[in-house]
């Protein structure tokens, strides 16, 4: 397997889940397929930014010619949602022209390409769960950028879209909710965008089913239930410690500065058809985010 990406958030813990070690954060005995990983049972290379700049489009066809993997599973991207706006040029290259040099290299090896989406393909207008062929509709550029990777994939690759994603590495929401918890301070989160959260580790076990299973098409992983950022706020306040003074409600228009990137008011995830595939649903979110607070390295690094 080859894992591009792999020092992010989400590939720190595939690596870790490939190789048979549970994730920082992860629940031991959550995989979708029920059938467990055995440490042998993978043989992985991770590719970090440092390994190789996926840009150079010459450089990565030559990678995966050399490597030959079964399956490659593409987690690099340019996530940088408010930047994007700044940085269009730069975001499309790496989300939608790296997607496409894989998604080439995949076929002339004969590779089964696994690309990461997201839910901020969509507009938020539906205003229940976005299901996999619900017209998209993206209202930024990081947006914009990973849609146009999945239609420069081939129809026999696999795309998961994702949202909303908390690990213990990288810089995510969680962390500064955290950060905030331990210092003595108050936040204040919008009440007003809806969506689902998605544990990275939990993640990773999907993919791991679906490394196994290599389905194709398009296909929504998230964890279960839905929420806002003040809501996860008010809840991990609740498990830190925490009053319930501690997370305030705003809307979207009272951010100061207003973020440069507009987001769906409502982009939840369904797991409908995961579900129908047989799969275990993803834990329910509150029990993600409880194991991640808990995990002593998030608070370590928390109060670092
Ligand atoms: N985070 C979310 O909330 C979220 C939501 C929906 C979907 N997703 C998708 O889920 C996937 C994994 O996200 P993540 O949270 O793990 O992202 P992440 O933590 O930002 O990791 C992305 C990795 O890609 C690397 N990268 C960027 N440009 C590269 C290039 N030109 N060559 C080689 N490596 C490059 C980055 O390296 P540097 O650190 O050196 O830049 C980083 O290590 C992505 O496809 C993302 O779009 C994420």
């Amino acid at each position: 397997m080859l894992v591009t990406g792999a020092a992010g958030q989400v590939g720190v813990d595939l690596l870790d889940t490939l190789r048979g070690v549970t994730p920082l954060g992860g629940d031991p005995s959550f995989q979708p397929d029920r059938v467990s990983v055995a440490g042998d049972e993978f043989e992985v290379l991770g590719l970090t930014r440092h390994d190789l700049d996926l840009t150079d489009r010459d450089a990565t066809m030559r990678a995966v010619a050399s490597t030959r993997p079964d399956v490659i599973v593409h987690l690099a991207a340019y996530t940088q949602v408010d930047r994007a706006e700044v940085e269009a040029d730069l975001c499309f290259a790496v989300n939608a022209g790296v997607t496409e040099t894989l998604s080439l290299a995949a076929h002339d090896t004969g590779a089964h390409l696994i690309a990461i989406s997201t839910d901020y393909v969509f507009d938020g207008a539906k205003g229940s769960a976005y299901v996999e062929d619900d017209t998209t509709n993206p209202l930024n550029v990081y947006g914009a950028s990973k849609r146009a990777g999945e239609l420069l994939c081939a129809s026999d690759d696999t795309i998961v879209r994702t949202s909303w994603v908390m690990g213990v590495r990288g810089k995510n929401v969680l962390h500064v909710i955290a950060q905030r918890a331990a210092s003595g301070d108050t936040v204040r989160f919008v009440n007003d965008q809806i969506g689902t959260v998605t544990l990275a580790s939990d993640l990773a076990r999907a993919l791991v089913t679906m490394t196994r299973t290599r389905p194709g098409g398009i296909w929504h992983v998230a964890n279960s239930g839905t929420t806002t950022w003040f809501e996860i706020a008010a809840f991990a306040g609740t498990v830190l410690g925490r009053g319930d003074d501690f997370a305030t409600p705003i809307a979207t228009s009272d951010l100061e500065p207003p973020p440069l990137a507009t987001r769906p008011t409502r982009s939840d995830l369904s797991m409908g058809k995961w579900v129908d595939a047989g799969w275990q649903a993803l834990p329910e979110w509150r029990d993600g985010v409880t194991r991640l607070l808990g995990d002593r390295a998030l608070r370590t690094e928390a109060g670092s």
